[in-house]
C-alpha cells in the first residue's frame, strides 16, 4: 500500500471542525432553494470562486453569509449528516465538532433548532457509522461578553448534549481576557474548555487562554512558536494544539504548505493533532489535511500514526475509550507494508 492509502484507512479523530464550515456549495444552493433564499452568487462555481482569502476576516464574512441559509432543524440535520457521511469514508472514528449558536440566534433561529438538528444527525452517525461524538459550542469573540453569557444560559439545560465551550471568530483585537467571566461560569457548570488562540493573534493570547480561561486544548496555537518559553510550557504540560494545515495556508497564516511549522512543532515536543477547521471552504477534510503535510514528515507512517494517536489522546473521551482507539492505530500500523 502507498502512503495515500495508508492515510485513508488510518483510524483518526477530528477535534477542530466548525460544522457550519462543512457547508458545501451544492448543499448550500439546495437549502437556499428549499428556504426561498436568494444567494448572492449565480451558481456553485461562482460561489467557490469567492473562496479566495487573504486573512481570517475575509473568510469569516463569507462563512457567516453562508450559514444564513440554515433555518430549520432539518437544515442543520442535513448539514451534519452530509459531513458524517463524508468522514465515515475517511476512517474517522470520533468527532468533536463546534457550532456557533450566536451565528444562528442573531438571525432569529432558536438555540434548540440548531442544537437538535446537529445532535440528531450525530446520534445517527454513531448508530449507522459507529462514529462517537462530542458537541462543543463556541462563543463569537467579535461580540460582547454579555452575548456569550446569554448564550451560556441557553445552553444550561443541555449540558448532557454539549460537552464543552470554545471561542472563535475574529481573533485580532479580541483577546481571551474579554471572556474571563463567561468561561469561569462554563467551567463551574462542568463544560470542557477550549479556545482558538494564536491563529492570527500573538503568543500573549495563548497565555491568556491558558491562565485566564483554563483551556484544556488550544485551537491552532501557531504563534506559540514565536515564544520559546511558551513552547516549553505547552510541551511540558502536553496541552494539545489542534493544528489545521489547509486552513493555515488558505487564510495565509502560513505562506506555503512547504513552510508549514508542523515538523518544528513535533520536534519541540508539542502535542499536535491534525484537523480540518472549515473543510468546505479550505479544500479538504481530515485525510486531505494528512496528505497535505505527509511529505513534510518524509511520508513516514509512524509519524502519521502518532498524529492519529494524538487525536485520540487529546479527545474528551475516557481512558478506556482512548486506549481502545489508540490500540486500533497500533494494530493498523503493525499490519501495514508501506511501499
Ligand atoms: N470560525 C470558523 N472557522 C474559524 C477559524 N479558523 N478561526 C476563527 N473562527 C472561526
Ligand atoms: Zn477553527
Amino acid at each position: 500500500m502507498n502512503i495515500q492509502q495508508f492515510i485513508e484507512h488510518l483510524p483518526k479523530a477530528e477535534l477542530h471542525l466548525h460544522i457550519e464550515g462543512t457547508f458545501e456549495p451544492e448543499l448550500m444552493f439546495q437549502l437556499a432553494e428549499r428556504n426561498g433564499i436568494e444567494l448572492p452568487y449565480a451558481d456553485v462555481e461562482s460561489l467557490r470562486a469567492a473562496y479566495d482569502f487573504n486573512e481570517l476576516q475575509d473568510f469569516l464574512d463569507i462563512y457567516y453569509q453562508g450559514m444564513n441559509v440554515l433555518r430549520s432543524e432539518q437544515d442543520y440535520y442535513d448539514l451534519t449528516w452530509a459531513y458524517l457521511e463524508k468522514v465515515a469514508k475517511q476512517s474517522v472514528r470520533h468527532v468533536e465538532i463546534f457550532f456557533d449558536p450566536q451565528g444562528h440566534l442573531e438571525r432569529g433561529v432558536a438555540f434548540e433548532t440548531a442544537l437538535n438538528g446537529i445532535y440528531s444527525a450525530l446520534e445517527k452517525g454513531q448508530e449507522i457509522h459507529g462514529i462517537s461524538f462530542g458537541l462543543i459550542m463556541c462563543f463569537l469573540r467579535h461580540l460582547p461578553e454579555e452575548d456569550a453569557l446569554t448564550t451560556l444560559e441557553l445552553a444550561m439545560p443541555y449540558r448532557d448534549k454539549i460537552i464543552g465551550v470554545g471561542l472563535d471568530s475574529s481573533e485580532r483585537g479580541n483577546p481571551p481576557s474579554r471572556f474571563e467571566r463567561v468561561f469561569a461560569k462554563a467551567r463551574e457548570a462542568g463544560f470542557h474548555i477550549v479556545a482558538h488562540a494564536g491563529e492570527e493573534g500573538p503568543p500573549e493570547y495563548i497565555y491568556q487562554a491558558l491562565d485566564l480561561l483554563y483551556v484544556e486544548r488550544i485551537d491552532h496555537g501557531n504563534s506559540s512558536l514565536q515564544d520559546p518559553a511558551l513552547v516549553r510550557r505547552l510541551a511540558e504540560a502536553q496541552i494539545p494544539l489542534t493544528v489545521c494545515p489547509l486552513s493555515n495556508t488558505r487564510l495565509c497564516v502560513v505562506d506555503d504548505m512547504e513552510n508549514h511549522p508542523l515538523p518544528q512543532m513535533l520536534e519541540s515536543g508539542l502535542m499536535v493533532t491534525l484537523n480540518s477547521d472549515d473543510p468546505a471552504y479550505f479544500g479538504g477534510y481530515l485525510n486531505e489535511n494528512f496528505s497535505a503535510i505527509s511529505s513534510l514528515v518524509d511520508n513516514d507512517p509512524t509519524i502519521l500514526a502518532e498524529l492519529a494517536r494524538n487525536s485520540f489522546r487529546a479527545a474528551f473521551l475516557d481512558e478506556a475509550q482512548k486506549n481502545k482507539l489508540i490500540a486500533e492505530v497500533d494494530n493498523y500500523l503493525a499490519d501495514q507494508q508501506i511501499n
